[in-house]
């Protein structure tokens, strides 16, 4: 596996290989079932595949969420090697952000709701990092969890708005046996919290309404910050202590 940091660079040496496809696993790094899940099938279907690791600060709404982000570099990297994965494309705040984010991508509609009620410019975070990302490697197909259902939706979204040359492809998400779906955030859970955490996708799943669920949630000990429900699919937000965790499961 090849390594670069610098966007010139990484660009330069995919576009040596013109005429194979390429695909794209953009990361925070910290792997789970479902990161190597989003690898398995990207590899099934490109001939080349290229994943990025990069905590993207402007997403975070809060300093002490962004230094609690869980990081397992050592073993990401191992694991990529293992894979064979093509490339790793590991920038720095520095080479992603040269105009040091007075340039930005906003969605003014959807992104403002669900998550983006209760973080503030979370997903003109995500959609700048992302624009830059899809525009550094350039992949034919890029992948994206369905757990972050409405950051998938607002990428595809940006994708069509912009005429991008890039296919968004969702990938399900992968649980835990109780239920509970992966996510790096999962690995900051107390062992009382843990157990709890299964409750969530649990009632998400079942036929109460979302204010009923809301109630439940917080009467277990689970603080909810949104139980909503658009277009058949119901999203959920909540709170274990620190931690926030997300899901959605279609009704
Ligand atoms: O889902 C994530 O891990 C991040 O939001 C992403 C897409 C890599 C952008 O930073």
């Amino acid at each position: 596996m090849k390594t670069f940091s610098d966007p010139a660079e990484m660009k330069r040496e995919l576009q040596r290989h013109t005429n194979m496809s390429i695909g794209f696993v953009p990361t925070m790094g910290a792997f789970h079932q479902g990161h190597i899940s989003l690898i398995e099938r990207a590899k099934e279907e490109n001939q080349i595949v290229v994943v990025s690791i990069f905590v993207n600060p402007t997403q975070f709404d809060n300093k002490d969420d962004l230094n609690n982000y869980p990081s397992s570099l050592e073993d990401d990297i191992s694991f990529l090697n293992k894979m064979n994965v093509d490339y790793l494309f590991t920038p720095s705040y520095a080479d992603l952000y040269p105009d040091n984010y007075v340039y930005k991508v906003e969605e003014t509609s959807f992104s403002k709701e669900l998550c983006g009620r209760s973080r503030d410019g979370h997903f003109t975070g995500v959609l700048t990092v992302v624009m830059k990302l899809l525009n550094i490697i350039q992949p034919g197909k890029a992948y994206f969890g369905e757990k972050d259902r409405q950051q998938l939706l607002l990428v595809q979204g940006m994708v069509d708005a912009f005429f991008m040359d890039v296919k968004v492809i969702a990938s399900p998400t992968v649980r835990e046996k109780d239920g509970l779906a992966l996510s790096s955030r999962n690995r900051l859970l107390k062992e009382d919290e843990r157990q709890i955490a299964a409750l969530f996708p649990k009632l998400l799943n079942s036929e109460k309404s979302d204010a009923e669920i809301a109630e439940e949630l917080n009467r277990n000990g689970l603080k909810t910050d949104y139980i909503e429900t658009h277009g058949g699919i119901r999203y959920g937000a909540v709170f274990l202590g620190n931690v926030r965790l997300i899901d959605n499961v279609k009704l």
